[in-house]
């Protein structure tokens, strides 16, 4: 069939070029976009006199008919058709005649892109706000079932100071907060209208763009055609949110698939989110922490991707261009999977408490504590810290822990070591003891539980 820009050309175009060009396979998920715009700029042509009011209400009518079959699965995308703007301006013309045509007068598929990208993200944007409001829930949860559990905490993945399980978790807590405020922002910067920027260079006709972007819940327009129609920063904003969100899901993961391994046993997973072998019979894999991890992958190629295609366009529109959908759609649509299973397999957690005790207590996660203690008796750190070296090098020597080695041999090192020092090293000490804001004491923990419950009830995410 001859394409509706048929004209300059007879529009009949080899059938291999014709599937290259097209996009309808990924663009028809903006049809509700696409049609709501339409509605919106049928409106907009009618409010102005550039089309009659009867028009309009044509346009209107048809594009009603046209949303409500694509809804109910009766009207499908054309799989030949090049993208879903034609198609729907195809199947309007077919359904209502000649008035079908006059839609797409002051605008053009350049525009309309641009607008049914924008809407389409700034949707989607609240669903993954939604989502990981719902993973903060479910970790804050967690941390607070778990409030007083005692872990090691780790530098370079060595033991370096006791912390406790809570302050770990709500430490990912923080970071999913900043990754909605990133996405917020990106929202706030992508909710701007471009349609009525038509091709590149705007219109010879009497149009009301901030009319048409406020139906369509834009808070303001695009103040330059030529950028408005080939600005794709707010993919790429998009883009980068998802992918710093997917490192911190990734991290978590590999910490969860670290902390199943026999060689930690701090958690176990439900046997719902892990897997068996096929061969050896005793395994159970943490599949879903190490796909998450794996995905991460594929949300920093679409960065990079579109990050390319986008660096050497000159302005305005370039066809180039179309290949930011299935680079957003991608990252979208993996970002929201990973969520999906990565919340509930969260929630499932056991926390193996006794075990991450028994690994604190190895690896001299209180050598620090013990300097602190000669500091607090009036040594200078880095005196205190040496004396507290060359104990520990002791010990590894004699075979003991800092808890174990008797008095006369502390006071070997220095005269200041009393009875209580056995007391000040003790792992609950160490924690209690980390009072300040922020850090790990069981008081300062509640106080940050307790204010990230009040930031979770005030989001309106
Ligand atoms: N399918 C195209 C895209 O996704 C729509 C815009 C086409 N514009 C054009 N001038 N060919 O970018």
């Amino acid at each position: 069939m001859a394409k509706l820009w048929a004209g300059r050309t007879a529009g009949l175009t080899d059938r291999t070029a014709d599937d290259f060009n097209s996009s309808i396979r990924f663009d028809s998920r903006m049809y509700k976009q696409d049609i709501t715009g339409s509605i919106a700029h049928a409106k907009m042509l009618g409010a102005q006199g550039i089309i009659s009011p009867e028009e309009a209400e044509e346009l209107i009518l048809g594009l009603q008919g046209i949303l409500s079959d694509m809804e109910e699965g009766k009207l499908l995308p054309d799989p030949d058709a090049e993208d879903i703007h034609m198609f729907v301006e195809q199947i309007l013309t077919e359904r209502i005649g000649s008035v079908g045509m006059k839609l797409h007068t002051a605008r053009s598929r350049n525009d309309q892109v641009a607008l049914d990208l924008r809407m389409y993200l700034r949707d989607e944007a609240a669903g993954i706000l939604q989502m990981l409001h719902e993973l903060m829930e479910t970790l804050t949860d967690l941390a607070e079932k778990n409030q007083d559990a005692i872990m090691p905490g780790y530098t370079h993945l060595q033991r370096a100071q006791p912390v406790l399980f809570s302050h770990h978790v709500l430490a990912y807590v923080q970071m999913f907060l900043r990754d909605v405020g990133r996405l917020q922002d990106t929202v706030k910067r992508m909710n701007v209208s471009p349609i009525g920027c038509c091709a590149l260079a705007g219109t010879t006709f009497d149009t009301d763009r901030n009319y048409e972007a406020e139906l369509l819940g834009f808070s303001g327009i695009a103040a330059n055609s030529l950028d408005g129609v080939s600005d794709r920063d707010f993919c790429l904003e998009f883009l980068s949110a998802l992918a710093i969100l997917m490192m911190h899901l990734s991290r978590f993961s590999e910490e969860i698939v670290l902390w199943s391994s026999w060689e930690f046993k701090f958690i176990e997973l439900s046997d719902s989110y892990t897997t068996g072998s096929s061969i050896m019979p005793q395994k159970k894999n943490p599949d879903m922490a190490e796909l998450v991890r794996g995905k991460c992958g594929r949300v920093y190629g679409d960065l990079m991707a579109l990050l390319t295609t986008m660096k050497g366009l000159p302005l305005a529109y370039n066809k180039d261009m179309q290949e930011d959908k299935e680079a957003v759609f991608d990252a979208l649509d993996t970002v929201k999977m990973c969520l999906s299973v990565f919340t509930p397999m969260a929630g499932t957690i056991t926390v193996l408490s006794d075990n991450m005790k028994k690994a604190a207590q190895g690896g001299f996660i209180n050598a620090t504590d013990l300097a602190d203690y000669l500091v607090k008796k009036g040594l200078p750190f880095r005196e205190a810290y040496k004396i507290s070296g060359s104990i520990v090098a002791r010990c590894i020597h004699d075979g003991l822990v800092l808890e174990t080695l008797p008095l006369s041999v502390y006071h070997e090192y220095s005269p200041l070591f009393s009875e209580d020092l056995y007391d000040e090293i003790s792992l609950e000490t160490c924690v209690a003891k980390r009072s300040s804001e922020g850090g790990t004491s069981y008081d300062s923990v509640k106080q940050q539980l307790k204010e990230l419950k009040n930031a979770l009830k005030g989001d309106p995410a």
